[in-house]
């Protein structure tokens, strides 16, 4: 297949690329070469020809979307848009990567992928936005959720906390958000499968398991031979920051199991991580 990726440079856009590469013919594009909020990007989806479109591209800080909604509607709601009116003519399928925080967090149990989102900010709303495009314009798409992402090519929660481990003795982390980390690779690893599949419709790709922040930088910690450093819970409304995340988001990937595709148990992929990010 000819797949393009939006969003090219960005952590989930290299880790499918690398994927993809050696089995596809792959157009990875970043923001230079394909910006999406430019009215001319649908025109420039169409002249790539692609058999599919993965749309990474978005404005991935949420602190950033909370303090300029509109900004984050431009880039997560208007721009998904202009890919989608891009694939409409194309004639080709989209798969649209999404997030835990279309839902409000107030759940008791991990959200299925029928469950009704109801984003409590504005990063969530603006992705949500992007959903509803996707949904109202094309007839074949995949929308896959996904959370709380680690890997190699960007900052993430983890190396924060290994970085702020290095020179302090005592962190303060958030006890009370609950989410479902996920490996980049291993996320990359079941779109590559999704898309060979055709069954579209909206799944939720997340390492199985579910943790609080605190207990992701415990984990952290202890896999990084760091069990000398004092780690304290607090709660969420104790940390101030300009989102306001959901406070349980944990994703359940009921749709993805039905057709074998399931991602292990997070810890095991944090594991498998550290042992790159930090070896012996
Ligand atoms: N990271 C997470 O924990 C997480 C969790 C749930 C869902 N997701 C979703 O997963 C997808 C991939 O995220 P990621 O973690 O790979 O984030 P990322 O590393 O920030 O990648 C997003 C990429 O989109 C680019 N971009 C921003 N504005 C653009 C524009 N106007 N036109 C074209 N490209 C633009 C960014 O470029 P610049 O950096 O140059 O702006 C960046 O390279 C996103 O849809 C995100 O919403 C991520």
């Amino acid at each position: 297949m000819r797949i393009l990726i939006t969003g090219g440079a960005g952590q989930l856009g290299r880790a499918l690329a690398r994927r993809l590469a050696s089995s596809h013919e792959v157009l990875a594009l970043g923001k230079r070469d394909l910006d999406v909020t430019r009215p001319e990007a649908g025109g420039k989806v169409v002249r790539l020809r692609p058999d599919i479109v993965i749309h990474c591209a978005a404005w991935t800080d949420v602190d950033g979307c909370a303090r300029d909604p509109e900004g984050a509607y431009l880039v997560n709601g208007l721009g998904t848009r202009n890919v989608v009116l891009g694939c409409q003519q194309a004639g080709c399928p989209m798969v649209y990567i999404s997030t835990n925080e279309v839902f409000d967090g107030r759940s008791t149990r991990p959200y299925y992928e029928y469950d009704t989102p109801n984003p409590v900010n504005p990063y969530g709303r603006s992705k949500l936005a992007g959903e509803q495009v996707v949904q109202t314009m094309l007839e074949r798409f995949y929308i896959v959720r996904t959370a709380w992402l680690f890997g190699c090519d960007r900052e993430n929660f983890v190396t924060k906390i290994l970085t702020r481990a290095r020179t302090a003795r005592r962190l303060d982390v958030v006890v009370d958000e609950v989410g479902s980390p996920t490996y980049v690779e291993d996320l990359a690893a079941a779109v590559a499968k999704l898309i060979e599949t055709g069954v579209y419709g909206i799944y939720h790709f997340v390492n199985s398991g579910q943790a609080s922040r605190f207990e992701l930088a415990l984990k952290a910690l202890e896999l990084c031979g760091r069990r000398d450093v004092q780690v304290r819970p607090i709660r969420l409304a104790e940390y101030r920051r300009a989102s306001t995340p959901p406070p349980y988001s944990v994703l359940a990937n009921l749709a993805g199991r039905a057709i074998g595709i399931e991602l292990r148990p997070w810890e095991e992929a944090l594991a498998e991580y550290l042992r790159q990010l930090c070896p012996g």
